[in-house]
């Protein structure tokens, strides 16, 4: 159903909501609220509402109908917040002025409807004043709080806060019509009608959860059960940052846009995959909340393994977000699960030197997973998940290693192997490592990189923030880059067995100094999976 089509459905009841869901693209017109719940925080400061002020300043948000809420329950003024943000947004002191004045705080609590109404109050009376039609309006909820607090403030927004619905009715009278427009939470109104007309006026109440999303398969599928019977799946938006990035963005162009990779992407030729994240610093003030996660669902059930999905899927039907995570899901589906020898845990010395972290805190700093893909395309692959914090650089990259050349007339020069490299961050970059002749009189040869480097390639093209490019697929209805229910259960089921091992003591991380690559034991796994050091 467009926008501003009518549609006349018979209904005995409420039980098939099919008529409400969301479309695959709303129309980007007509009153935005954003509202930003938890602004008091760290995530709220240094990434939503920077995310924000740069979709602003590059003209997708515009003032004329978008206004930006923060919630929360410490008691500031709206100047207050917007002096705790403006040094993270841009230098442009005009632009930064303007956008500031888009925002206004509401402070209330979580869990008692007093807030959520008030603060339902403010955004009508925002919706009013730009004369929104009701039915019309946008609401986009950001959840930058504690997973504690999804379940309770998920049922506070459905209770007080969804935008009115472009719902109509005109009945019983068919000569006579009267409109009326009913709010999401009288739905009930429908039951005592079983004929009506529906017009879409094309506004929405959308829901964006941050990471962790839960804390095992039990726990998430209690998170998606309890947030499922409030919200359709096309009105939530389980953001997993990395998918923001633009090499992973990159990913889906690269394997199903070239016919270069197209043969090449297998076992027949691929050797092993490592997917590797690394980070210089420790959990710096975060000790609390790492503590209780530990790298392996800080970082590898859901980034790492997110990238994993985009290298190994097979080609989706078409590029329908659908489409797509379906695909996704069969890979995740086809995960042998994790033998202990697949496995490296390390802890960082001076980690539990943290007040906040427990003395005798077992938890993983660092870990090296080796997964298997059973399926035709991969058996035998090893991927190489690997990250760890308070390493000797910060880097996040994939490399391809291809099997080395059958019967190779150059293999006494002990060249390395092919490899593709595709770096995340810092410095976004793919290069091909191959072997070439060395430029001179000699017929010797050497190792050397097809590179696009992105700053020498695009100067100038200034590469989007995950959040941005995430926050505005959100306005646009556009799910591709968000992690579905079903996703998120099959990325579970894969580590919640060892994950539960670990928290009951089995596992113990190895120590490794602060700076270092991490345990030994880890580049000998990788060794053992099949990696050359090329
Ligand atoms: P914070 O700890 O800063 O919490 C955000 C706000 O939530 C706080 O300002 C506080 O607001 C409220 N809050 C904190 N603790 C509680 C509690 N126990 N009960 C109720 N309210 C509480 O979190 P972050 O901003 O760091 O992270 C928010 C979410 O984003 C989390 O789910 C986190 O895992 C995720 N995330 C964070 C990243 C980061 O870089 N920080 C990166 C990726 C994901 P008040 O007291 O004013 O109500
Ligand atoms: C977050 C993790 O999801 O990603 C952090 O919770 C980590 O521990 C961060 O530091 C890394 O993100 P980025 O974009 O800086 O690589």
């Amino acid at each position: 159903m467009g926008s501003g089509q009518w549609m006349v459905e018979k209904r005995s009841g409420l039980e098939n909501d099919s008529f409400l869901n969301e479309h695959e693209t709303a129309p980007e017109s007509g009153c935005l609220s954003i509202i930003v719940l938890g602004a008091s925080g760290d995530l709220a400061k240094k990434k939503t509402f920077p995310a924000l002020y740069h979709l602003y300043r590059q003209g997708f948000l515009h003032s004329n109908e978008v206004h930006i809420f923060g919630y929360a329950r410490t008691k500031i003024s709206d100047d207050e917040l917007r002096d705790r943000i403006r040094g993270y947004l841009g230098k442009e002191a005009e632009v930064v002025s303007k956008f500031l004045q888009l925002i206004k705080y509401v402070s209330g609590s979580y869990d008692t409807e007093d807030g959520f109404q008030l603060l339902d109050k403010e955004v009508l009376q925002h919706e009013v004043s730009k004369n929104s039609a009701e039915g019309s309006s946008r609401r986009l909820f950001y959840l930058a709080l504690p997973p504690s607090v999804y379940p309770t403030v998920c049922r506070m927004i459905r209770k007080c806060c969804m935008n009115k619905w472009g719902l109509k009715t005109y009945i019983p009278d068919w000569h006579n019509w009267m409109p009326q427009y009913y709010a999401q939470p009288s739905l009930d109104l429908l039951m005592v009608e079983n004929l009506h007309i529906f017009a879409d006026l094309g506004g929405w109440t959308r829901i964006v959860i941050e990471k962790p999303f839960g804390k095992d398969l039990e726990s998430a599928e209690n998170l998606s059960a309890h947030i499922g019977e409030l919200f359709e799946e096309a009105q939530l938006f389980r953001i997993d940052h990395y998918l923001g990035k633009e090499l992973v963005q990159n990913l889906l162009v690269l394997r199903f846009a070239n016919r270069f990779f197209l043969p090449l992407w297998n076992r027949d030729n691929i050797s092993n995959v490592q997917i590797v994240f690394r980070e210089n610093f420790g959990t710096e003030g975060r000790g609390g909340y790492f503590d209780e996660y530990g790298i392996i669902r800080d970082i590898i059930q859901n980034h790492l393994l997110q990238i994993l999905c985009l290298v190994a899927m097979e080609k989706p039907v078409s590029l329908k977000p659908e489409y797509i995570r379906d695909e996704k899901v069969k890979v995740l589906q086809s995960v042998l699960p994790i033998r202990d020898e697949d496995v490296v845990l390390g802890q960082y010395e001076g980690y539990r030197d943290d007040p906040t972290v427990p003395d005798q805190s077992n938890t993983p700093t660092f870990a090296t997973v080796v997964l298997r893909i059973h399926n035709e395309r991969w058996e035998g692959v090893p991927f190489i998940l690997k990250a760890g914090k308070a390493l000797n650089s910060s880097k996040a990259e994939i490399r391809v290693q291809f099997k080395d050349v059958p019967g190779d007339i150059f293999q006494c020069q002990k060249q390395g192997r092919n490899e593709f490299v595709i770096r995340l961050q810092p410095s976004e970059a793919m290069y091909m490592k191959l072997t070439v002749k060395q430029p001179g009189l000699e017929m010797s040869t050497v190792q050397s990189e097809l590179d696009l480097s992105y700053m020498q390639r695009y100067q100038g093209v200034p590469i989007p923030e995950a959040y941005e490019r995430l926050i505005l697929d959100t306005i646009r209805g556009d799910q591709q880059h968000f992690v579905r229910r079903d996703e998120l259960k099959a990325a579970w089921e894969i580590f919640t067995p060892l994950l539960h091992r670990i928290d009951n003591g089995e596992l113990k991380p190895k120590e490794y100094q602060p700076g270092s690559r991490g345990p030994v034991e880890a580049d000998e796994l990788l060794a053992k999976a099949g990696y050359v050091q090329t």
